[in-house]
């Protein structure tokens, strides 16, 4: 063979090689919009965000004017509560008109300029779907109500009074239908109705999931996303996304209407994104979702991670949380589940483990902030998508006695103690609001030490430089990216640190985290040439890793 053919066979195998490599790595990508390769998503309460017309509840203009220092954080995409029209029992989760802004955020036209503001700036707005319910006050429900057929009749899930089907309920006014309702979560807000996976034949009002007025249902709920779309916002997070179908054991019926509905964003709107509140990945991803959460409900997500073992208050120390400064935490059970849905999902879709939401108590509860910064180290390095809830990233407060408002008191939690005004300045009402501070949606945090934005902006060492400093990090670092590998090195029951390795383009990164009071270490020998990153309190010493009390190290290693 002539030197030249060597030569071309060589180079043909190099490429051949090299494109291999490249596409071995993008497959690891998941499918979906780029932008969530990058995406850190902020949560915006609207209501406690900023009052830019001083009514004392903040709204859609408030957080336009806030979208310099949100990006200033490090986030490039936000998440907002519910903003639709409503009788607000459950805080907007009981919507009246699904095409309507509700008048104290604003109008319609206010939230079209909030996207364009948004997508000057590269980021991107997503909105709540309240999918699941509507309000007994949506005209849907009321006209479903009536004795006389119509359109809606079966909209709703109605059962024969006689039948006392278990939690239903007696439509709340003077209609002639005298059937009961089945609700969706409170029993205001009347479940909608995308019928049965699997209809019980004795009982006629479970309509299957083909019946007409089902697929009426599932075809508003595309016209309400396509409204919002075609008015600027880039996807949504679905409330109760698995909620849907009844009687649907194996998740069939309701991953194949999600399935469907991705089809159609894929189709007509690639670039939009649908994120679920599903909390478990593992079916919500492969039904269509391109991100779910993995901490909203459930022991072993939550529990064994932040709380509530965690808690001041002492109850039900089950199994003890990692991050809980007595130690007993079991980081093990944590991961073992976490890698059970990261593992089938790691090249379709992303998992969020937030830092709070709107139901849940903040970080900072019965934590010191040297605490919560060792939480934000791990929630800030890991795979996926990080949500940051608005306030965590100054260190705010959870309040537990906040006065209840919009059902905010669900079981023994106060929702309402992390639904209170973002604290922007030392000014009046914590520069939340101008009205007077009985006037305010919720009270301001009481307390002297309450953090705000603009003190933590001059102080370099504060919680609010500190979350940009990891989110500087996380954007710098290949390894650090929402898609990059994730791999434990260290995860023992009982034991500390947790320690992990994230890696992209040749590039590896050791995180290790000991939220406890006691000092730790462990031999490790994967880290050789430790470059620290950002550490507080650890230490590569003679092939060990030495931490100190309440301490996290980012490393660059070699291999
Ligand atoms: C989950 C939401 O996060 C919560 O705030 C609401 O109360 C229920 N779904 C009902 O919509
Ligand atoms: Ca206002």
């Amino acid at each position: 063979m002539r030197k030249s053919t060597v030569r071309s066979w060589a180079f043909l195998a190099v490429l051949c090689f090299a494109i291999e490599a490249v596409a071995s790595r993008c497959a690891e990508v998941p499918p979906g919009p780029k932008w969530l390769q990058t995406a850190v998503f902020y949560q915006v309460y609207p209501q406690s965000y900023f009052d830019s017309n001083g009514d004392g509840i903040g709204d859609l203009p408030g957080i336009t004017a806030k979208l310099d220092y949100i990006q200033s954080v490090g986030c490039n995409a936000i998440w907002i509560n519910p903003i639709y029209e409503s009788p607000f029992g459950d805080a907007g989760y009981d919507v009246a008109d699904f095409y309507k802004v509700a008048p104290r955020y604003g109008t319609n036209e206010d939230l079209k300029n909030l996207c364009a503001e948004a997508h000057k700036r590269g980021m991107h707005v997503c909105l709540d779907l309240v999918a699941g319910h509507t309000s007994v006050f949506n005209q849907w429900f009321q006209r479903s109500a009536l004795d006389r057929p119509n359109r809606y009749s079966n909209w709703y899930i109605w059962t024969p009074a006689r039948e006392n089907a278990p939690g239903s309920q007696p439509f709340p006014g003077d209609h002639n239908r005298s059937d009961r309702y089945l609700p969706n979560f409170f029993p205001f807000q009347p479940a909608l109705n995308y019928g049965f996976a699997q209809p019980d034949p004795k009982k006629s009002w479970q309509l299957p999931t083909t019946d007409p007025a089902c697929i009426d249902v599932r075809e508003e709920l595309k016209k309400i996303m396509k409204f919002w779309l075609d008015l600027g916002a880039d996807g949504f997070r679905v409330d109760m996304a698995f909620s849907l179908i009844r009687n649907d054991p194996d998740h069939k019926a309701i991953s194949a209407l999600w399935h469907n509905y991705r089809a159609w964003f894929d189709q007509e709107y690639p670039e939009a994104v649908l994120i679920s509140e599903w909390s478990d990945p593992a079916a919500a991803i492969p039904a269509g979702f391109h991100i779910d959460f993995f901490l909203a409900f459930g022991e072993p997500a939550y529990g064994l991670l932040l709380g509530p073992n965690s808690r001041p208050d002492g109850d039900a120390r089950k199994p003890h949380a990692f991050f809980e400064r007595a130690g007993g935490g079991d980081i093990k059970a944590f991961i073992q589940n976490y890698l059970k849905h990261y593992t089938v999902t790691k090249s379709r879709g992303y998992i969020s483990i937030p830092t709070a939401n709107h139901d849940t108590p903040r970080p900072t509860w019965g934590r010191d902030e040297q605490e919560v910064r060792t939480i934000f180290a791990m929630l800030l390095t890991m795979p996926g998508v990080p949500f940051i809830y608005y306030g965590d990233e100054i260190g705010m407060h959870y309040l537990p006695q906040t006065p209840n408002r919009e059902g905010g008191l669900l079981d023994d939690i106060q929702r309402c103690g992390s639904r209170t005004p973002m604290q922007w300045s030392k000014r009046k009402n914590a520069g939340f609001s101008t009205a007077s501070p009985e006037e305010l949606y919720l009270p301001i945090d009481p307390s002297e030490s309450r953090p705000d934005a603009a003190s933590q902006e001059k102080d370099p060492a504060s919680m609010l430089n500190f979350t940009r400093a990891l989110l500087r990090l996380r954007r710098d670092h290949p390894a650090l990216a929402n898609a990059a590998d994730f791999q434990p090195l260290y995860a023992e029951e009982k034991s500390y640190p947790f320690v992990y390795l994230r890696q992209a383009d040749g590039e590896r990164i050791i995180v290790s985290i000991n939220p406890t009071a006691h000092s730790c270490a462990i031999a490790l020998n994967e880290a050789a040439n430790p470059t620290p990153l950002l550490v507080r309190g650890a230490v590569f010493r003679n092939g060990r890793l030495e931490m100190d009390p309440v301490s996290f190290g980012i490393f660059a290693v070699e291999r």
